[in-house]
């Protein structure tokens, strides 16, 4: 994929429409993970170098085109010390900028147009630039106003974040350092069927855990108590498994887990294989057979592609065990050298970061949905605009 780059651009003097992900969990107006900031830097610091004036275009949650102030974007213009224009079409700011500034622009998604692209307001959201940026990878496979819409009407380009997820990411689906283990888990097969077969024909291994886990245990027999899992999947989750068998890929599933009478984090914790589970029992996270088994595929894998946390990680430390121990497996190995990995997804990413890992990782996506799209191979329409023919 060739994509138009701002390598050799000349910005200087020129106003830049920047769209960023920054759509970050916020509690009591507290940023509480900043990791889609950090990384937007290097393109901002760039452009500032170069001379431009930059106004970031973001979103924040799903405020569906109203002006819900819930959704504002004040915390992070306040974290990152910088003006924020409080409606996104106006353009009055520009006339006291100079070459060098930055300001951010308020919630893009207060307007029904960005969510339906609608041409209008995409016109009404480029007026006064003379170029586009798309660093927002993460949003990237949402056809919006701002990522597709105003691609259509300014010159545009790929930021050094977008850049570098392609670059990445492609270098694993294309060219993987072999035997490649891919661990998915989380909570639906529904939602994670495409992203299932594609990893199942890439992988030499295949861990299915967590929620997701539970439905296939389900559907081969196993006993799930009053767990989340879904009965309506049963039959695709056979397929998928006979799918990876055609594939020449190892399907590693849950052998235990780790049980409760209750579903909070303060309940007794009690490991139990899928004939022992009764009917009141509810599973939060993975067993400790299951996490010797998958720690040890592992220390055996090159290549390593992982999404979703295999139980609530966030109630540490009793329900964190599996993930932790798997985020802390795969640090290791690719500290000492053993392993190339690659990370993506909110809640994983956050695994990594409790468990202080993240910088040990090869590569560390920004991309929670557009990760999971971009691995199943689609073509994401915010990015296939900054193609060159
Ligand atoms: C994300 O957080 O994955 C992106 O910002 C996209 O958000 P959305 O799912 O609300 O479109």
């Amino acid at each position: 994929m060739k994509l138009r780059t701002i390598e050799n651009i000349d910005v200087r003097g020129k106003f830049v429409l920047l769209r960023d992900d920054f759509n970050v969990q916020i509690v009591d107006g507290v940023i509480t993970d900043t990791f889609r900031i950090e990384q937007s830097m290097p393109t901002i610091n760039a452009l500032r170098a170069g001379g431009a004036r930059i106004a970031i275009c973001a979103h924040l949650g799903r405020p569906k085109g109203t002006k819900n102030m819930e959704y504002s974007m004040t915390p992070v213009a306040k974290y990152m010390n910088i003006p924020l224009i409080p409606d996104c079409l106006d353009k009055e700011f520009m006339k006291n900028m100079k070459d060098g500034d930055v300001v951010l622009l308020e919630n893009v998604r207060f307007y029904p147009g960005e969510e339906s692209n609608d041409p209008n307001f995409s016109q009404k959201l480029a007026e006064g630039f003379d170029i586009f940026i798309n660093d927002a990878f993460a949003v990237s496979h949402r056809a919006h106003a701002s990522t597709v819409g105003v691609a259509e009407i300014l010159p545009s380009y790929a930021g050094k974040l977008l850049a570098s997820e392609i670059e990445h990411l492609s270098a694993v689906m294309e060219n993987p350092k072999r035997p490649l283990l891919s661990i998915v888990a989380g909570s639906k097969v529904s939602t994670k069927i495409g992203v299932l077969k594609a990893l199942a024909k890439l992988s030499d291994k295949l861990i299915i855990g967590g929620a997701l886990g539970t439905t296939f245990n389900y559907a081969l027999g196993g006993k799930v108590g009053n767990s989340l899992y879904e009965a309506d999947q049963k039959d695709t989750a056979l397929k998928i498994l006979e799918y990876a068998k055609r594939n020449n890929c190892e399907v590693l599933l849950p052998l235990d887990k780790g049980v409760a009478k209750e579903f909070t984090k303060d309940a007794k914790r009690v490991n139990k294989n899928f004939t022992e589970i009764e009917d009141d029992d509810v599973i939060i996270d993975a067993g400790i057979a299951t996490t010797e088994r998958d720690t040890a595929a592992i220390r055996n894998a090159a290549t390593v592609i992982w999404n979703g946390t295999v139980g609530m990680a966030e109630w540490q430390p009793t329900w964190s065990y599996g993930s932790f121990a798997i985020a802390k497996t795969i640090a290791e190995q690719t500290r000492a050298g053993k392993l190339e990995s690659i990370v993506g997804g909110g809640d994983t990413v956050a695994a990594l970061t409790a468990c202080g890992v993240k910088d040990d990782i090869t590569y560390v996506s920004t991309g929670g949905g557009a990760f999971l799209e971009f691995i199943e191979g689609r073509k994401l329409p915010g990015i296939m605009i900054l193609e060159n023919k």
